[in-house]
């Protein structure tokens, strides 16, 4: 290896950490109070997880039906676990310590499922969607940018892990999708 060689490794591993250190700290923005109104509606969706599983899973299909061919298993224990693994990430926003590697072996498998980095951005929406037809009127803007952020938290530690180039900061979302669906 030459010195240029070296030096440039030495640049990437400092990018590299700078990029994480901006994404721990973006994570760490979500308020005391946001935690709150997110567990709080969350009590909420619980006893109509299948129904808010099922809108979620129709609205993601409708925004882009090429993803439907990643989900092989029975879509109605699909949504069990889904609805199982956001309660769990709702129970530890307290607690991100825990939650991170379980997040970050999660995405790992997910890349496995065929699973690319702007597929977080529909499922994102799809899961907002899914939250304002279950909560009605009580999905005011505050609890839907409080959704907002606990969803990029785990979108941006999923990413993080599975992706190599992917960088949280100068990330943009080139997918199109059926907005409008
Ligand atoms: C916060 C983000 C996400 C959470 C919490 C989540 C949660 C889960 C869970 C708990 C499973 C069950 C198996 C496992 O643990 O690996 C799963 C499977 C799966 N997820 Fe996700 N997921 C997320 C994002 C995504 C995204 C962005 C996609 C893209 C379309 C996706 C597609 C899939 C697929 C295709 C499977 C396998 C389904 C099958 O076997 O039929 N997930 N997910």
């Amino acid at each position: 290896m030459n010195k240029a060689q070296v030096v440039n490794g030495v640049i990437a591993s400092i990018l590299s950490l700078i990029n994480e250190l901006i994404a721990e700290a973006s994570i760490m923005a979500i308020t005391e109070q946001q935690k709150r109104l997110v567990k709080a509606s969350f009590t909420k969706v619980e006893p109509i997880a299948d129904t808010a599983a099922e809108l979620f899973y129709n609205q993601l299909f409708k925004y882009d039906p090429s993803l439907k061919k990643l989900f092989k298993s029975d879509i109605k224990s699909q949504g069990r676990k889904l609805m199982a693994a956001l309660k769990l990430a709702v129970s530890s926003l307290d607690n991100l310590e825990k939650l991170i590697p379980v997040l970050e072996k999660m995405a790992v498998t997910h890349v496995d499922y065929g699973v690319k980095v702007e597929d977080y951005t529909p499922v994102g929406n799809a899961l907002l969607y899914a939250l304002k037809q279950g909560l009605g009127a009580e999905f005011t803007p505050e609890l839907r940018n409080a959704w907002i952020d606990t969803y990029t938290i785990m979108a941006t530690v999923m990413r993080q892990a599975a992706y190599s180039d992917y960088n949280p900061n100068s990330y943009h979302n080139t997918k199109y999708y059926n907005r409008a669906a």
